[in-house]
């Protein structure tokens, strides 16, 4: 197995999850935070796994209830003070994707000051996606190379993107198989895995499956075997 993996999941299924339980959905993100630090230590550890990108709030989902919302960044606020710790403990560097400069200026600090906190780290690269949209990086990456005299090449634009690295496995839990704005240039030859697991029941067994069943997938990037 490729020794330098990039695992991305869209972590869906929160609300269902409490709902299932008759409990808020805000409920769900509280277990889904959880699942997060389980996953991301078990990553930590493994072998083949080099990257791990984590869908956490989308440029869509301003859309939820504005109750919602600002749980959510409460929530993002309390993972990333806790976290830290861990991070550094578990030796994670972390490296948020997607436009913060929505978020509240102390957020904004929070998220920078843990990214600088662990640029020393050297093991796992655990990459929140926080205001993240695909098309809105794209677009961002585009127009930082409006200005260059010559024509832009597929290295050029990977640089620009806030998420460098192509993706070998991605992982959508929750029921859906979409791809929900997620990656979308990253992914053109990620092997893609839907599970009805919603989130906060995601577990590393259910992870050491998926990858079991990668390490038997033939990837031919449109060649012959
Ligand atoms: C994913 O869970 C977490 C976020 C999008 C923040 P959802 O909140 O989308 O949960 P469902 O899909 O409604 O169950
Ligand atoms: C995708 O889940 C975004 C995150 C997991 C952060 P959504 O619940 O927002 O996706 P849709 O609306 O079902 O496509
Ligand atoms: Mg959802």
């Amino acid at each position: 197995m490729n020794k330098a993996l990039h695992v991305a999941i869209i972590m869906d299924g929160n609300g269902r999850w409490a709902e299932s339980k008759k409990q808020k959905r805000v409920k769900g993100h509280e277990q889904g935070a959880k699942a997060v630090r389980e996953i991301t230590k078990f990553c930590a550890t493994h072998k083949d796994i080099e990257r791990l990108t984590l869908y956490a709030f989308s440029t869509e989902n301003w859309k939820r209830p504005r109750l919602e919302v600002e749980f959510l960044m409460k929530l993002l606020e309390k993972y990333l003070k806790n976290e830290l710790e861990v991070y550094i403990k578990n030796n994670i560097r972390f490296e948020p994707i997607g436009d913060i400069r929505a978020f509240s200026a102390s957020l904004q600090k929070l998220i920078k000051e843990v990214k600088q906190k662990t640029a020393h780290c050297d093991g796992l690269v655990q990459s929140l996606a926080l205001n993240y949209g695909s098309h809105d990086e794209i677009l961002r990456a585009v127009n930082k190379l409006r200005h260059e005299k010559k024509d832009i090449t597929n290295e050029m634009l990977s640089n620009a993107l806030d998420c460098k690295h192509q993706v070998d496995i991605m992982i959508r839990t929750g029921g859906d198989q979409r791809i929900s704005n997620f990656l979308l240039w990253q992914l053109s030859y990620a092997e893609l895995f839907f599970t009805d697991t919603l989130w906060p029941d995601f577990h590393e067994d259910e992870l050491t499956d998926i990858l079991n069943e990668f390490g038997k997938r033939e990837r031919r990037f449109g060649g012959l075997n």
